[in-house]
């Protein structure tokens, strides 16, 4: 008999710190009418100094462990996609691990930038379906604030922190994952397109790499708006090929919430109405791997999203790397 993963339980966990455009134009030469027009974003996020993305991943494995009505000791593996985690290594999710409980759980962190979530689920879904693990819990987390540079005007008005978690179960009737896709392409791995110069192997931290403001993200931002909106509709559509499925299917599009222009160009090059797009940018910014489960975790909790539904979930991020799913609530 086939298996396949089911989505039990979904939570996330914003900081309660809001940093609005206004607040903004106080810090840097933008202004609110410019960052809502070209990104859709009105307010993001913002983690306590004292905050590590355990925190906020700990806080969002909690209440999905909660809405699957789920014991810790249940998971067999953590998954954390991040580019922010709590130190290079251990992982941020042995961290999360402790925080929940997760005795039993093998736990690691997954580095693919912004398509991070879905590759895990990805992964999670092809570990379950090996019919090795059972329970496996998926956390996107991110704390930009952290390496953004705030006199950037270009990139520190994008971000926002934010993790999200879901806890995939094995089961036999046909619901959860129904397709899955990632790819990538190193040929657009120039770190200055998008990424963080420095801190790792190529360039360790130095007084010169801290003078020079290399151990904050570097973007070029038109080159990447517009590979997301080639990449993300040929990936969705993929991941409705593998399924058997067409958009005409589709009860719930969640595209990565980069920008308003993006997740818009998305949608229409799909042909899927607006009304089937769901949105959040305009609260938290790109929150980088949180964005698609914390979108997810919203839409179950408002209702956009009922058991039965089918949703198409797309992302790309930095590396180049990208993912989609389609997944049966
Ligand atoms: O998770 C994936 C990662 N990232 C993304 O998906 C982001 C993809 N890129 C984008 O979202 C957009 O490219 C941005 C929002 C970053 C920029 O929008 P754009 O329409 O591509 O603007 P631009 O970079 O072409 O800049 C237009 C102008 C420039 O001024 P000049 O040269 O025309 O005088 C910029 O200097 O806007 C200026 N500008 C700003 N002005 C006010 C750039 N950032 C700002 C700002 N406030 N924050």
């Amino acid at each position: 008999m086939a298996r396949y993963a089911a989505i039990t339980g979904t939570g996330s966990y914003v900081p309660d710190k809001i940093l609005t455009n206004f607040a903004l134009e106080k810090m840097v030469n933008t202004s609110d009418e410019w960052i809502r027009q070209r990104t859709g974003i009105v307010e993001r996020r913002i983690a306590d100094e004292d905050m590590a993305t355990s925190d906020l991943g700990i806080r969002a494995a909690r209440q999905a462990i909660k809405m699957a009505e789920i014991d810790p000791l249940d998971i067999d593996m953590i998954i954390v996609g991040t580019v922010t985690p709590d130190a290079l290594f251990p992982s941020t999710a042995c961290y999360v691990q402790k925080g929940i409980g997760a005795k039993k759980a093998a736990a690691f962190d997954l580095s693919a930038a912004c398509a991070g979530f879905i590759y895990g689920l990805d992964l999670a879904d092809g570990m379950i379906k090996s019919g090795r693990y059972d329970t496996i819990l998926v956390i996107g987390g991110e704390i930009f604030n952290k390496i953004l540079d705030w006199s950037d005007r270009g990139t520190c008005v994008l971000f926002g922190d934010g993790a999200g978690a879901a806890i995939l179960q094995g089961t036999d009737e046909p619901k959860g994952i129904l397709s899955s896709y990632i790819g990538s392409d190193g040929d657009y791995s120039d770190v200055n397109l998008l990424g963080m110069p420095a801190g790792g192997s190529r360039m360790p931290p130095s007084h010169e790499t801290i003078d020079q403001k290399l151990h904050t993200i570097k973007m070029r931002g038109r080159e990447v708006f517009k590979l997301g909106v080639r990449i993300m509709p040929e990936a969705a559509q993929h991941a409705l090929n593998l399924a058997g499925l067409t958009v005409d299917d589709i009860d719930l599009l969640i595209p990565h919430q980069a920008n308003m222009r993006i997740i818009e160009a998305v949608g229409d090059r799909l042909g899927i109405p607006r009304e089937k797009v769901f949105v959040n940018v305009d609260k938290y910014g790109n929150t980088s791997a949180a964005t698609t489960i914390i979108a997810l975790d919203e839409a179950i909790r408002e209702e956009r999203a009922k058991p039965g539904d089918l949703v198409l979930m797309v992302t790309f991020g930095a590396g180049l790397t990208w993912g989609s799913t389609v997944i049966r609530l």
